[in-house]
């Protein structure tokens, strides 16, 4: 029977899930529902000091449906962060720790670019028991307007510098979370772990249009007849966080042609998950534990003991016991285009060479056919 439990910057959770950061972890109620159903983790919707300062709007979602199965794969949001009281949070916080005090959560949080403020947040939280950190470098809307979540993810000498902030006053594990808003996802990443993070979690949502209502002409979610561009996540962006997570992974755990920059460090896989199968793809790619967010919001809580069942029988099939006995395998199959054409060439050589019956291997002699193997082997015959 598989193990589950993964070890990760010292927390131990009972499997590899975790709730991503969103409406799946906004209260302590939802949070403990998480919990009761199973969950490894919970990450709380994201946390800030002034809470005065957020306001939603209300419709804030739009989703893309499947043609023939009317399935939900795209989910776009204009969500802000929590714009709950950062008091009512500590007491929350507390709550949660005091009833579930063996399960690991952990404080998503966000600032502006102000030590004090960074400073500030981090022992709050930490004074509550949480377990850990991620710091939000990644909403793409509403925050960046503040130079807060993505704007600071993409600047990376100030994203490096708030995580020196943060690993100054942490005494739990820091995670930072990234934006694929960015060419290149491992320059930010590789700034966080530099600036003390132990750990890298990607993706947050990826910056959308969803569409444009073609009766009103009017772009999606509307609200008061307007919008904003908004964040994608679902099913959708699965294959976009997959070659993310490999690009992440490639640059901290290494690859055959160069060693990793940082092989103690921990990544968090985030993107379109709503099944084991897809967990074990982000774990075969290096990722410790798998984050889910929209998914929770299409199918409730109770996904996470079917997720548990199918990543359990994945691993069985293939015979591994634990999570690190296949955490990463699958980067060794990336390699450079140029190589796949050498690969191919050479597959293609060696299958002729067998059509036309010519020996390639010395195992490959026969007693029986030992004369004609040779003279297959003749290139002239003068
Ligand atoms: C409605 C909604 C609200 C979200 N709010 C937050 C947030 O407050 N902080 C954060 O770091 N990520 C937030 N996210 C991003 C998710 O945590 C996650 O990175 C992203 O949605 C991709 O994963 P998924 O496909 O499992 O949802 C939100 C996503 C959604 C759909």
């Amino acid at each position: 029977m598989a193990d589950l439990s993964v070890q990760v910057d010292g927390l131990r959770l009972p499997n590899p899930f975790v709730i991503g950061s969103g409406p799946p972890g906004t209260n302590a109620n939802v949070i403990g529902k998480a919990f009761d159903e199973g969950w490894g983790a919970v990450i709380c919707k994201t946390v800030s000091l002034d809470a005065s300062k957020v306001v939603n709007v209300a419709p804030r979602y739009a989703r893309m449906r499947a043609n023939q199965t009317k399935e939900v794969i795209g989910w776009q949001n204009i969500e802000l962060i929590s714009d709950r009281a950062f008091d009512v949070w500590e007491d929350e916080f507390k709550q949660i720790k005091d009833k579930y005090p063996d399960r690991v959560l952990i404080a998503s949080i966000m600032e502006e670019y102000n030590k004090d403020a960074w400073v500030e947040i981090v022992e709050r939280c930490q004074a509550c028991g949480v377990d850990g950190f991620e710091l939000n470098f990644s909403c793409p809307h509403g925050m960046p307007e503040r130079k807060m979540g993505a704007a600071m993810g993409q600047d990376v000498e100030l994203l490096e510098e708030v995580c020196q902030w943060v690993s100054g006053a942490a005494t739990i594990p820091v995670w930072a979370k990234m934006t694929p808003n960015i060419t290149h996802i491992v320059d930010p990443a590789r700034a966080a772990l530099q600036g003390g993070c132990q750990g890298i979690a990607a993706i947050n949502t990826i910056l959308s249009v969803m569409g444009i209502d073609l009766e009103t002409l009017r772009p999606e979610p509307t609200v008061e007849g307007y919008s904003v561009p908004g964040g994608y996540s679902c099913k959708a962006v699965r294959p976009i966080a997959l070659r993310m997570v490999m690009e992440l992974a490639t640059m901290m755990y290494g690859s055959d042609a160069e060693p990793g920059e940082f092989p103690d460090r921990s990544l968090s896989a985030i993107g379109g998950v709503e099944s084991g199968e897809h967990a074990a793809q982000f774990i075969l790619l290096g990722a410790s534990t798998v984050q889910v967010c929209t998914g929770v919001m299409i199918h409730g809580y109770k996904m996470i003991s079917r997720m548990c069942d199918e990543l359990s029988a994945f691993m069985d099939k293939h015979e591994f016991t634990t999570i690190e006995d296949f955490r990463g395998h699958s980067l060794q199959y990336f390699t450079t285009h140029a190589d796949l054409v050498n690969r191919q060439l050479e597959a293609k050589a060696a299958q002729k060479a067998a059509r036309d019956g010519m020996v390639t291997k010395d195992t490959a002699w026969e007693g029986d056919k030992f004369v004609e193997q040779s003279n297959k082997l003749v290139s002239n015959d003068d």
